[in-house]
């Protein structure tokens, strides 16, 4: 059976070290780091996530406020609330909570996010950064991953590494990430072939599809580290990844669970990057 990766604990211990660095930074400078999460519409998975941002947020020290504005907001009313922020000195990091309602520009609002305020690293400017590895905020995600295989002493350098979803947020920079690490990346996709005969190469293997068990315990290379970044809802209510948890760990030599595996890093490097931020802002 293989052996759990316990995501809250790895996000706990990360944490509790964030929190001095605080500490650290009110000390020196006399005052909070500050995020501005703004939430569009009613959302419930977006509303929850929003509440755990700013309670971890809290948590670490930090000074945060949730900005929520109703479903019917325009572009310009968001755009401005924006440009009110780039210029607030209490906030060093912006969040625009995703999904958008549909009749908004996400595009242009990622795009209008000041790059050193883009503590969710998805701007253009950041997101190239990424590509050429040199960084100034990691994407959340992503980040809590390596931030993980770290933790659990897993070597990247050599090995072979599938990434399954290309997405903007996790699976391209995913990629990046272990690429910098000297991995040797290959990314699947909905129109890879043969799917299952990539996946079983996988020294680490990383899904991020948003299907539920989408990845079987046959698709998997005896003793492989299985990182699951999926949060889907089944209809039960009950939250779970894109990997078949039950046939996956009697195959892999470690994996993480869902809940309790990816989810409590991504908001752990949300900290991470709002305290970079306000580090950019006081070295400016
Ligand atoms: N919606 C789901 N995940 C994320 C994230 O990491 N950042 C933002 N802004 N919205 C999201």
């Amino acid at each position: 059976m293989a052996h759990i990766i316990d995501g809250k604990k790895i996000a706990a211990a990360t944490r509790a070290d964030i929190a001095e660095r605080v500490a650290a930074f009110e000390k020196e400078n006399g005052f909070k780091p500050g995020l501005a999460v703004i939430i569009v519409g009613e959302n419930p998975a977006s509303q929850v996530y929003v509440r755990n941002k700013k309670k971890a947020c809290e948590d670490v020290g930090m000074y945060s406020v949730v900005i929520e504005m109703p479903e019917a907001t325009t572009q310009d009313e968001l755009m401005d609330k924006i440009e009110e922020l780039k210029n607030a000195s209490a906030i060093h990091g912006i969040l625009v909570q995703l999904p958008l309602p549909a009749h908004l520009d996400e595009e242009a609002v990622i795009a209008a996010i000041p790059p050193e305020k883009d503590v969710d690293a998805f701007h253009a400017q950041n997101t190239g950064k990424i590509m050429i590895g040199d960084y100034d905020f990691l994407p959340c995600t992503p980040a809590g991953v390596m931030k993980m295989l770290e933790f659990e002493g897993v070597e990247v350098e050599g090995k072979e590494c599938v990434v399954v979803g290309r997405s903007n947020i996790v699976g391209k920079p995913q990629a990046m990430l272990l690429l910098h690490k000297n991995g040797t990346v290959t990314i699947c996709h909905s129109r890879t072939k043969n799917l299952a005969e990539v996946t079983r190469r996988a020294d680490i293997l990383v899904v991020a599809v948003g299907r539920a068990d989408f990845i079987t315990g046959d698709m998997i290379k005896p003793g492989a580290v299985v990182i699951d970044v999926g949060m889907n809802r089944r209809e039960d209510g009950k939250l779970t990844g894109d990997v078949d948890f039950a046939s996956a760990e009697k195959v892999a030599g470690m994996i993480t669970p869902v809940p309790g595996g990816v989810g409590p890093m991504t908001i752990t490097m949300l900290l991470e990057n709002t305290l970079t931020a306000a580090k950019k802002y006081i070295n400016k």
